[in-house]
């Protein structure tokens, strides 16, 4: 069946491919968030995710049965306004779920992300079902709703799915997340720029391909609820990554990226978080693995960026 798909913060860093591949996969999408953005090739509302009113009536509207819950405030960015931070990224999780009660929708997509772990989650290689303490309010927010999603699939009262995104490497611009250098090293060698780095440069962190991202997102929606080993959120990865290796890539793609390192606070962000991941629940469930490894992605993503 054709879905109907109402996605929140979709001039996000993720929305975007969201929108393509989901039209692409012969859906009807409705991309909404509070800022415009013009490379968005299906309807769009301005929506805040606090406007209760006004989602009900886009729903109705437009005859919505899905949602994908983006609207979110990112890890590094988050520390600046922590209390903002919960506010947009809880409350707007509520608000989406009471929305969906109210209208009957049943399914919901919302990403987790590798934030909602912290140092007592062995960091070397964290296992899906670990210990978790985080240590930035974007992981505490995360991992609250994590708990709340638990809790309407236990019940089943909404069924959400989810994935806890490592960082995701596109050719959209760095949006206040702590793994945007990865994305940003790339414009700065596409530029002939010099970079300077807020990681130090054996900073290992998990990262993918936005296109693995979404395929297994999109997988993992449409898969029926009886493969599912989890009613809580999937780890998922693809490589791992430091600023030196990445720079290193990039160079023997034939780019003379010029780099330079001020460490500042998001290191510690970077500390508290994964170096890898266990994501072998989600390949087995949903029979999946990604198609791009790091080179492959710095390959593709550098060659997307038109400047
Ligand atoms: N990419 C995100 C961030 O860095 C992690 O989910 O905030």
């Amino acid at each position: 069946m054709k879905n109907r798909i109402l996605i929140t913060g979709a001039s996000g860093q993720l929305g975007e491919f969201f929108v393509k591949s989901l039209i692409q996969d012969n859906n009807y999408v409705l991309a909404t968030d509070i800022r415009e953005n013009k490379s968005l090739d299906c309807d769009f509302e301005f929506f805040d995710i606090f406007n209760f009113e006004m989602g009900d009536q886009l729903i109705k509207k437009y005859k919505i049965n899905q949602v994908y819950n983006f609207a979110a405030i990112l890890s590094a960015k988050g520390e600046k306004d922590p209390l903002l931070t919960w506010e947009i990224n809880n409350a707007g999780f509520i608000n989406i779920a009471r929305l969906c009660l109210k209208n009957d929708i049943k399914k919901i997509f919302w990403p987790s992300s590798i934030a909602v772990f912290g140092h007592n989650s062995n960091l070397d290689f964290v296992k899906n079902d670990e210990a978790m303490l985080p240590e930035t309010m974007y992981g505490v927010s995360k991992l609250a709703c994590e708990k709340v999603m638990f809790y309407f699939n236990s019940k089943n009262l909404i069924d959400i799915r989810s994935i806890r995104f490592p960082g995701i490497v596109s050719n959209s611009e760095p949006g206040g997340g702590t793994t945007d250098y990865i994305i940003d090293m790339l414009y700065h060698a596409k530029k002939e720029k010099n970079y300077t780095c807020f990681l130090k440069e054996n900073a290992f962190l998990p990262m993918m391909h936005i296109d693995d991202a979404i395929d297994a997102s999109i997988k993992l929606m449409k898969i029926d609820k009886s493969s599912l080993s989890k009613r809580s959120p999937y780890n998922i990865s693809s490589f791992e990554t430091s600023p030196s290796r990445w720079l290193d890539l990039i160079k023997s793609i034939g780019y003379d990226l010029k780099m330079n390192y001020k460490v500042d606070y998001r290191q510690k962000i970077a500390d508290s978080w994964p170096k890898k991941v266990d994501d072998t629940a989600l390949r087995k469930d949903i029979k999946w693995s990604p198609k791009y490894n790091d080179l492959e992605t710095a390959k593709h993503i550098i060659n997307l960026i038109q400047l």
